[in-house]
């Protein structure tokens, strides 16, 4: 191959510029010509396409966000604006095409895929819920981010005898909020793969405070069903401790990668570019312990994943 294009899709996640960076110098190294697409699938159907150098990716591998932009286009969707943006990778005479994102950004690499484009899909969210990768590029930054707000939360909680609900990122899945109260020391985690009965949590509320605990943290996936202000008046009104709300939001999407997304970028962007070169192509490239592996991109996206339960048990156990 000797001419190929990224672009990220979806939410914007930490690590996405360090990861364009990896798959364009990539490139350069296995001297193929680069090309960015700006806005993901949106850009692509409007030709926003535009060569990459060295130069392109420099001082971007701290920085949050994508140089690129992101989009999630409704107009990819429909046959119209899939044959557009069909049309433009040939009239660009792209011959593979990178794609940095989550979930539904690879299934519409797949579906390019199954229209005849060479594709090569990395895991670039902050969700951590694709399953042909340990971790995806974004996610450690997430967790790290929502530790610090914890830490805060925590002091302020104490102070006033609280038990505060911090809500997390993640979609369907509970990866960053199972971390979070790892890490964060939380004494109630709630995510969607465990739906939990809401007197359940109150029992387990006043059983801390009679074990001495005079304020709480509970942290909570946003794909649980229950919203946090709900819960909170639920908790308030069964046990009559006062239950406040944070959540965190926008906050894990942006940030200065962590050295281990860093990491990750680096490898699974690189190995993109080295598999093109190779004219492997239609792979999902992930990370399983220290190793770099790829996938059939369709079987990739087929896997299930499981959430990290049993580090979950551990949150439960330390925070006795
Ligand atoms: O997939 C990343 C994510 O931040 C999810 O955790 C969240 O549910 C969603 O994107 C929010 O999407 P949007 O950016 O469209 O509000």
């Amino acid at each position: 191959m000797k001419r190929i294009a990224v672009l990220t899709s979806g939410g914007d996640s930490p690590g996405m510029n360090a990861t364009i960076r990896a798959v364009v110098r990539g490139a350069l190294y296995h001297e193929m010509e680069i090309f960015g697409i700006e806005r993901g699938y949106s850009g692509l159907i409007e030709g926003e396409i535009r060569e990459m150098n060295a130069r392109s990716v420099g001082d971007i591998i701290q920085r949050g966000g994508t140089i690129l932009k992101t989009a999630r286009s409704a107009e990819f969707l429909t046959e119209k604006g899939f044959n557009m943006a069909l049309n433009m990778l040939a009239s660009f005479k792209i011959e593979g095409l990178v794609v940095i994102g989550g979930n539904g950004s690879l299934l519409g690499a797949l579906k390019l895929a199954e229209a005849g484009v060479k594709v090569m899909g990395l895991p670039g969210t902050i969700d951590n819920d694709l399953a042909f990768t340990d971790y995806t590029i974004g996610f450690d930054t997430a967790v790290n981010t929502a530790l610090t707000a914890i830490g805060n939360i925590r002091d302020t909680s104490q102070s006033h005898d609280r038990t505060t609900i911090v809500e997390v990122m993640g979609r369907n899945c509970g990866d960053i909020a199972i971390l979070s109260a790892l890490g964060g020391g939380a004494e109630i985690v709630l995510i969607p793969e465990r739906p939990e009965d809401v007197d359940d949590i109150c029992r387990r509320l006043v059983e801390s405070k009679n074990r001495g605990k005079k304020s709480s943290i509970i942290i909570k996936a946003e794909g649980v069903e229950v919203p946090s202000q709900e819960l909170a008046d639920l908790i308030a009104a069964r046990t009559g401790l006062e239950a406040k709300v944070v959540i965190l939001g926008y906050i894990q999407r942006g940030g200065s990668p962590t050295a281990r997304d860093r990491q990750l970028a680096a490898m699974l962007g690189y190995e993109a570019a080295r598999l093109l070169k190779k004219d492997v192509y239609n792979r999902a490239v992930g990370v399983r312990g220290d190793s770099v592996v790829d996938y059939d991109l369709a079987e990739a996206l087929a896997m299930k994943s499981d959430p990290l339960l049993d580090l979950d048990g551990l949150a439960d156990i330390l925070s006795q």
